[in-house]
């Protein structure tokens, strides 16, 4: 009795790792996550264009983020996100004309989910990044990570915290206050 005490209470005392980490097939291939929209969802964003001199986007998209309890905690004591971080970001197409709506947008087709993952051991740059929208409305069951320049590098450049856009997701901004 006393011997399971000793080892469940550093065990209670520590963050741990995300319960729901990623999972990969025999190809190293990311499995797409599954079940994120009981997580911490942690901002809606409408729209953004990241290039200076693009025109106006045609097609506007939402974005919604999500990221597991356990990393949200640990990000907002530390500053840092633990290792098997998933940051979920879903892809809705923005509808205005239905119903009785007359101005402003809301979240119509759902197109799929993009995520960034970090898995210190797997990857060389800690976090890598994926993107699950397949052709013709059918969502990729599993994604391979694209090349460094493809993602990663904006991330690294931009990102608020540690490759994540800290910057437009209001609970982690508050989180950090
Ligand atoms: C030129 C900069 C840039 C590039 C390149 C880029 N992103 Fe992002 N990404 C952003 C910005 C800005 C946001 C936050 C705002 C938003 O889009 O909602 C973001 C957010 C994300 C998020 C949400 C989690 C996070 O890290 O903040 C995912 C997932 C993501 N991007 C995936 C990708 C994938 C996959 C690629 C490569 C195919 C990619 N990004 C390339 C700028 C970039």
């Amino acid at each position: 009795m006393k011997r399971a005490l000793l080892v469940t209470i550093p065990w209670l005392l520590a963050a741990g790792p995300p319960a729901a980490g990623p999972q990969y097939d025999h190809e190293g291939r990311l499995l797409r996550p599954r079940g994120y929209r009981e997580w911490k969802f942690i901002g809606a964003n409408y729209g953004m264009g990241y290039s200076e001199h693009a025109a106006p986007k045609k097609d506007p998209t939402f974005h919604n983020i999500y990221i597991q309890p356990e990393s949200f905690r640990e990000f907002a004591a530390t500053g840092r996100f633990p290792d098997k971080t998933i940051l979920v970001m879903e892809v809705y197409r923005a509808g205005t004309n239905a119903s009785i709506n007359r101005q402003g947008a809301f979240q119509d087709a759902f197109l799929g989910v993009e995520a960034a993952v970090k898995d210190e051991q797997r990857f060389p740059e800690k976090w890598a990044y994926f993107n699950f929208i397949g052709g013709g409305g059918k969502e990729r069951e599993a994604a391979a990570a694209f090349p460094k320049q493809a993602c990663w590098s904006c991330h690294n450049e931009h990102g608020a915290a540690d490759n994540v856009f800290v910057q437009f997701y209001p609970l982690l901004r508050e989180a950090r206050k």
